[in-house]
């Protein structure tokens, strides 16, 4: 009763035909009033009978070894466990998507305040002032911690036709270097883990976005077989890809509950966080962009230098837009990769495109101001046919849609001259830019039982925050003919069907797709029984040939069936992105610099959107991201050290209630992208980012004429573009 798909052509649009109106509608979270009444548990809300608690002790230096620890102090401190360090103990996997364990040795440290060691006591607290009395010696190394100055690996990148010679002969070129800060995720859940072990085997409670490939590394990283490994998350209060690895916190409790042969429990507090969780690189880009006076692009070159450690094989895809979004004959992209001791970076929000797309965006905006255009008819101009890369064809396409629709909805035919408008000592403006984010299909399964209106969905994928649990339920009620109350979701624990976890934007359509293929074996199964192809299913009965049969009496027992997907064909012969177009207006004030953003459109397309409301969240959460991005956070460096030193939410500025206007409002396109998936669903949770920063940006341009290049585009900046004028 298995369905198995691999994605080797189109699929048929069976979700507009069951017609229960249940997909897409804008129904709240399931999960939300066990939220908000504080009784959904979070990692760190479980407490096993007899735990400690773990404190990770940090480096204090930033390149060298641990030669000893002097426990002497902390052994006063009353309930002090005990300390434990030990291979494979202080890395958080790079890329979480890779199969791989963390494997650095203790004893070396790569950068500052990486964790070397678990503290264990009775209570947080002793833990926490043990982990201040230990003395930890070291060798100390000298660090590099400038990305300009350390090692550099070219690591190539497209390169067609011929950029310089035709940037030498294009009428209008654009040749710019901008420079985007460290970021951090910054969930609002810390990150955290409560290891307890049982016969040998390995129950984990953790704040993690991909099951499967977790229960493999921390079995890796421990040395036992995945087997004995059960993994629990069932709620994550958000990720950002912080999360889609195992963290310090997760192994080190493992270990220390083994050995203690009791529960620990290890939540970082905030500036642990940040001091030990993957970053976001800086970047610096030169953009370099050749046009025809008429303003068809001829060349786009994308260059970046970007960091991590020595070793990690995790670099920012700064370029990966760039590849696709228009079209030029002469293209070349070209990777580098600082080698240095700063926090190792990984994925966060739209790898690639958040911070590739500020870049390509802005430059654009400049192209546009040098040939004298309107900024959103020169990218309707240079709207490619086919992936400019590769050639193949786009699936379902609107970013043409979204720029028309924007412009019209957001009144861009009133944006004046820069500098045009004022009000008092505010300077006021509108920018635009494009929205795009690949779209990706990983292999996922999940499980639906139906037993007589009720059906019950069991899969090991995760809810971020995102909304899995609702549109999970959403689909299976759609498929089976079910009032939504009559749905079962369970999720995130690795005895379920392994999903594809909460990724790269790739949950929703993926995992969705596997419990709608389990739904569409139970119609299958039910068709047959009936001996009908044609047949409506609503609330436990079913309608064929005129005649209406209670599920119950038509079965025996319950029917259950996993679905699974995988790609295939289809992504090999078209490209998949989600499209979109960002419009902002801003208020400068040209006596202080500070930039107010006054309100911010974004019309989306981005396949069938599945729940109307958790799709409008996300993508503007990753506006307001976008907001951040273009104006307030720098994960600021130590110069001397490396050390994140704006390591908590106060010196860290994420967009906050008053940094965000009111009028932040989305359009969804009706779209479908057959070659996706067979729901026809692309990923949304990273495309609202990518892009909204540069609309913002190039507002500020529009508004006082200062083009910021250096981001986020503080007060400092814009005041001396603003003295210089
Ligand atoms: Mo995402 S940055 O793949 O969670």
């Amino acid at each position: 009763m298995n369905k198995h798909l691999k994605m080797d052509a189109p699929q048929p649009r069976v979700l507009d035909e069951t017609r229960q109106g249940i997909l897409g509608k804008g129904i709240s979270r399931t999960e939300g009033p066990k939220k908000v009444s504080g009784s959904a548990t979070y990692a760190g809300d479980n407490h096993p009978d007899g735990m400690a608690h773990g404190v990770l002790l940090r480096a204090g230096i930033t390149k060298g070894k641990v030669t000893g620890f002097d426990e002497s102090a902390a052994q006063k401190i009353d309930g002090y466990v005990g300390l434990f360090h030990g291979p494979k103990f202080i890395r958080n996997n790079a890329q979480g998507m890779a199969d791989e364990a963390p494997v650095q040795p203790d004893c070396e440290v790569h950068y500052h305040s990486q964790p070397i060691g678990l503290v264990v006591a009775e209570t947080f607290e002793a833990a926490r002032d043990a982990a201040l009395a230990i003395k930890v010696s070291y060798d100390e190394e000298g660090a590099l911690v400038d990305p300009k100055s350390a090692p550099q690996e070219d690591q190539g990148g497209p390169d067609v036709g011929d950029l310089e010679a035709d940037m030498g002969r294009a009428d209008v070129t654009v040749d710019e270097i901008y420079t985007t800060e460290a970021q951090v995720s910054a969930a609002m859940e810390l990150h955290g883990s409560v290891a307890q072990w049982n016969d040998g085997k390995l129950l984990l409670q953790s704040s993690l976005q991909m099951l499967k490939f977790n229960r493999n590394e921390i079995a890796d990283s421990l040395g036992i077989d995945p087997e004995n490994v059960r993994i629990l998350a069932p709620y994550v209060g958000g990720g950002f890809g912080s999360k889609l690895g195992i963290g310090a916190d997760a192994v080190s409790a493992a270990i220390a509950a083994r050995d203690l042969g009791r529960p620990v429990r290890v939540i970082m507090p905030r500036q642990t966080v940040f001091d030990a969780v993957l970053r976001r690189t800086e970047t610096e880009q030169r953009v370099r962009l050749g046009a025809r006076s008429d303003g068809t692009i001829t060349s786009i070159g994308h260059d970046d230098l970007v960091s991590n450690l020595e070793g990690e094989g995790f670099a920012e895809p700064t370029s990966q837009a760039s590849q696709f979004l228009y079209a030029a004959p002469n293209r070349k992209m070209q990777q580098t990769v600082s080698r240095n001791h700063r926090t190792p970076s990984g994925s966060v929000r739209a790898p690639g495109e958040a911070v590739g797309m500020l870049g390509l965006e802005v430059a654009m905006d400049e192209l546009a101001e040098r040939l004298g255009m309107c900024p959103v008819k020169l990218r309707l101009q240079n709207v490619p046919e086919r992936d400019p890369d590769s050639g193949v064809p786009f699936t379902a396409h609107s970013l043409t849609e979204a720029l028309k629709r924007g412009a019209q909805e957001f009144g861009w035919k009133d944006r004046k001259a820069n500098g045009a408008r004022r009000e008092g000592e505010w300077l006021i403006g509108m920018g635009v830019a494009s929205a795009a984010r690949k779209n990706m299909l990983l292999p996922a399964k999940a499980r639906v039982t139906l037993d007589g209106d009720k059906a019950v969905v069991e899969t090991d994928m995760t809810d971020i925050g995102t909304g899995s649990y609702t549109i999970f339920a959403q689909i299976t009620a759609e498929a089976l003919g079910l009032p939504i109350e009559n749905v079962e979701v369970r999720l995130a624990d690795t005895d379920y069907p392994e999903a594809s976890g909460s990724g790269g934007s790739f949950g929703a359509s993926s995992t969705g797709s596997a419990v709608f293929l389990a739904c569409q074996s139970i119609r299958e199964e039910i068709a047959a029984k009936c001996g009908a192809n044609d047949f409506t299913l609503k609330d436990g009965q079913v309608t064929a040939g005129g005649k209406t049969t209670a599920l119950s009496d038509l079965l025996d027992a319950p029917l259950s069936a996993v679905g699974e997907i995988e790609k295939g064909q289809t992504s090999e012969d078209h490209l998949s992105s989600g499209f979109g177009a960002h419009f902002a207006e801003v208020a400068v004030n040209e006596v202080s610099g500070e930039v107010r953003v006054r309100r911010m459109l974004g019309v989306f397309g981005a396949g069938r959107i599945l729940n109307e409301k958790t799709a409008k969240s996300q993508l503007v959460g990753g506006m307001i991201w976008g907001i951040g991005a273009a104006l307030t956070e720098e994960a600021a460096h130590d110069p001397r050290t490396g050390h994140i030193i704006t390591r908590d939410l106060a010196n860290y500025h994420v967009a906050s209630h008053a940094d965000v206007p009111e009028q932040i409002d989305t359009i969804l396109l009706e779209e479908r992208d057959d070659y996706a998936n067979p729901i026809q669903a692309k990923g949304v949770g990273e495309l609202g980012i990518s892009g909204a920063g540069a609309a913002v940006l190039n507002a500020i341009y529009n508004a006082c004429g200062v083009r910021v290049r250096s981001f986020p585009a503080t007060p400092d900046k814009v005041m001396a573009g603003l003295d210089a004028m």
